[in-house]
Parts: C-alpha cells; structure tokens; sequence
C-alpha cells in the first residue's frame, strides 16, 4: 500500500467503526493502530513495523498468531458442513464437548456459547433454575448470585451486573439480584495479616454475606480463580479451598470463570486446577479457540445436569438457545487449537516461562514505582505505586508514559483500566504461551525501557 492509501483505510476505519471502551476524540491525535498481518506473537502493523502482542490479543490467543492448521481445518468445516442448529449435533462439537469433561475431569455436560458473556449468563440460569427444581424447602428462592468487585464476567446484562468494575457499568445497571464481595488482594492486605490469614478473612466475607441475605436467597458464587483484568489478583492457597467449603455448607453452586484463566494460561488446563476443588459450573471462551473463533462454553456437573432430566412438558428442561452455539466451524477449531496445546506442551510452557518472566520482572522491583511483580504462570501484573510506603496508585498520567515508553520498544502492553476507582495502576502481561526466550527478554527490556522514562 502507498503512503496514501494508508492514510485514506485509517480515516475510513474512523469515520465508520465504532470502536470499544475508548474516547473518539482521541483518533484525532491517536488513530487506532491497524495491524496487517499476525506470526507467533507478533502483530506487524500496515507500515511493516513489528510489535510484540504482550496480551495475545485480548488474553485469548494463548496458541499465538498465524496457524495455518487452524485455517485448513476451518476451511474443511465450511467446505462439509458451514452451520448448524444446536439442536443438532456435529462430530466436532460431539467431540469438543467430550474433550472438555475430560480436561475438567468432571462428569457432566457442556452448553456452547459464542461468547464468555453469554456462557456466563447461561451459567445464571441453569443456577436459578437448578434451585428452582431441586425440591429445597418451602421459603427457599434462591435468586442472588454473589461475585467480587474487580472481577469482569461480561458484558449482556447479567454478567454485566455481576461485574464488579464501576465504570463499566455506570448508566447501565440493569436490576439483576447480584451482592458483590472483596476478592483476596495479598498486596494491600492489612500488615498485621499473613496471606493466608488475608485468604481466610476474605473467605469469611463470602459466608457472612450469605448469611446476612439469607442462605435461602443465594443461588451460585461466581469468581475468576485468578482476578484478570481487574489487576492480576492472585489469591492466598487456602481461599479456593476455602470457598468450596462454604459453598457446600449452604448449598451455593460455585461457578468458576475460566475465560481468561482457561487452556493452560496460569500453568494449569484451568485456573481452579492449582487449587484441587471442584467447581459445579465452569465457563469458558478466548483461549477455548485462542481467539480464531468466536466461542464460549459452560460446563455444568452431572448433579445440576440431571436435575434438567424429567418428562417432557413440565419445564424442567433447559430453556436457552444461542443461534451460534456449538457452531461446527468454531468447535472444529477449539479442538485443534487444544490439540495443538497438549501436543506442543503449551500448558508446561506457560508455567515454565511464566516463571521465567516473574524472576525476569522481579528485577524491576528496584525502580520506585514497582510495588509489586506477581504471576500464575503466563498472567502477570506489575502493580505500579507512587511510592512504596504509601502504596498510593501511581498516576494515569504517568502509566500511560510507560506503556507509551514500551510501544517505542515495540511492546504493546495491558493495563487495568479506568474500571476501579484511584486503582487503574496495573500493567498486564499475558501472551502467547507460545514466545520463545527472546520475545521474552525483548518483553521484559520494553518494560524497562517505558518504567525508565518516569524516572
Ligand atoms: C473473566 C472474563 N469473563 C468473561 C468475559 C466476557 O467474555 P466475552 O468478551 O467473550 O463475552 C471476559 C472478557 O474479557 C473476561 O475477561
């Protein structure tokens, strides 16, 4: 392309495509960046330069860019069978579904979404009404789901309103029975605690405030193993665990959201694996296809599925529908793109270089400004504070100039948003689990390199 029509594409994306989360305003001074073409974890963009794609995307293409597998077996499916009804089934959805009980070595069955959202939403309902069927005593209504502030599940209206990020949601609340709770967050715990002790307090929250609403109301608890883009929270051993138990005690489905932490991002096939307990529900999405294609799922135990089993007419079955759910080309995919993580490793590889780039990162603590480097294999947060007593978040301002410092090092980096008051102060890593060593270095060193310029 010459010069020009570089130039003409840029103002006819702006002047047409309404893009997500950002200011149009700022296409002025800062048009989006237009990337022609994806290898590994690179993005080469329509000038020929190369970035490093420090957040695969948006944490999903954990098998990295450029598959041509995955193009072969796409074409495959469009060219036998392009769609069709979930109502029906396909080999490869049959057969991704079977893959997926058995990577959560659970016994149940899987519901296809085309998005995390909407498994989330799904995840809502079959809670609702698996309470509703589940012959609880008189008075038992079990409507409330409980999530944690910072956590993001989604964006239609009920995972919207479980997430527990402000800004997303200011002007949108929907009336959806959500009570949010604090996630662990070791690095502001009080200084008296120890981080298990951080773990147990925060657990505790979750049974009080199933007790304070009436264990009768609650249906389901829903958390990310791992905080994702609410900064990278990575809970205390014993929390997990201790969450189970207070689900049980009071009958709680525990619902894991496993759309970032899925498909060995953490170093684990799923997030909640570190922990050994069992989720009723797990979601998923991103990494499920690495972001080839559009799809989400929800995999629900055997003890909920079955309560859904009874003669025909008396609404006891599950009463959802997605027109793209279980869509042959995307299950086709996802089951090559996880074929291609276990064969290559890809799950070992992530807790190998996540470790990698923690000891890396952790060099970084020298700077006045990191408070805090901490990972679960290949998801990363580097929390960045005005000082390291006061812990006080480090300026937008100034965090914009780091990742800005990182971009000239060819490194685009994440960070939390503006979704948590006073708190936007983490940088994000999360991607391909496929980079070598030296995409590794050269992440590390564009870090460096933008964490210099606020000296
Ligand atoms: C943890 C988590 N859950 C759910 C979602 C929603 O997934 P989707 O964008 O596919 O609807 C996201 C999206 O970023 C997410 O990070």
């Amino acid at each position: 392309m010459t010069q020009n029509e570089i130039t003409e594409i840029s103002k006819m994306g702006i002047a047409s495509i309404w893009h997500p989360l950002v200011q149009h305003k700022n296409f002025e001074q800062n048009p989006p960046m237009h990337m022609v073409k994806g290898e590994g974890a690179i993005l080469t963009d329509q000038h020929g330069q190369e970035y490093l794609d420090a957040l695969a995307g948006i944490w999903c293409v954990n098998i990295g860019y450029g598959r041509k597998e995955l193009a072969q077996v796409a074409y495959d499916q469009i060219s036998q069978l392009p769609y069709l009804a979930p109502n029906m089934a396909s080999e490869p959805t049959i057969k991704l579904a079977s893959k997926l009980l058995d990577l959560a070595e659970m016994k149940g069955h899987v519901y296809f979404t085309p998005s995390g959202s909407e498994a989330n939403e799904s995840a809502f309902k079959v809670a609702w009404q698996y309470h509703q069927q589940s012959g609880e005593p008189q008075g038992y209504l079990r409507r409330k789901i409980i999530s944690r502030y910072r956590a993001f599940h989604g964006n239609t209206m009920g995972a919207l309103s479980a997430t527990g990020q402000a800004e997303r949601k200011i002007g949108y609340e929907v009336d959806v029975p959500i009570r949010h709770i604090n996630p662990p967050y070791p690095y502001r715990r009080h200084p008296k605690l120890t981080a298990e002790e951080h773990g147990e307090m925060v657990a505790q929250e979750l049974e009080q405030t199933i007790i304070y609403e009436g264990e009768q109301t609650v249906a389901a608890f829903i958390m990310e193993p791992v905080i994702s883009g609410g900064g990278v929270l990575i809970p205390p051993d014993n929390y997990l665990p201790a969450v189970r138990r207070i689900c049980d005690k009071y009958n709680v489905l525990l619902i894991f959201d496993e759309v970032v932490s899925g498909f060995g991002r953490t170093g684990k096939m799923f997030g909640y694996q570190h922990w050994g307990v069992k989720p009723d529900i797990i979601t998923c999405a991103k990494g499920i296809a690495s972001g080839y294609q559009p799809m989400g799922a929800m995999i629900v135990n055997d003890r909920l599925f079955n309560s859904f089993i009874s003669e025909p007419g008396d609404l006891r079955h599950y009463r959802n529908i997605n027109t793209y759910g279980g869509h042959p080309v995307a299950t086709a995919v996802a089951l090559k793109n996880i074929e291609i993580i276990e064969r290559e490793g890809l799950v070992g590889r992530a807790a190998e270089m996540g470790s990698y780039l923690q000891s890396q990162l952790e060099q970084l603590l020298e700077h006045p400004n990191v408070g805090e480097v901490r990972s679960k294999g290949m998801l990363l947060g580097i929390e960045l504070v005005q000082d390291k007593e006061s812990k006080l978040a480090l300026p937008n301002e100034k965090i914009a100039q780091v990742l800005n410092g990182a971009k000239q090092e060819r490194v685009l980096l994440g960070k939390t948003t503006n979704t948590i008051p006073n708190l936007s102060n983490v940088l994000v890593v999360s991607p391909p689990l496929t980079i070598s060593k030296d995409e590794a270095d050269w992440l590390v060193s564009g870090i460096e390199s933008g964490l210099r310029s606020i000296l």
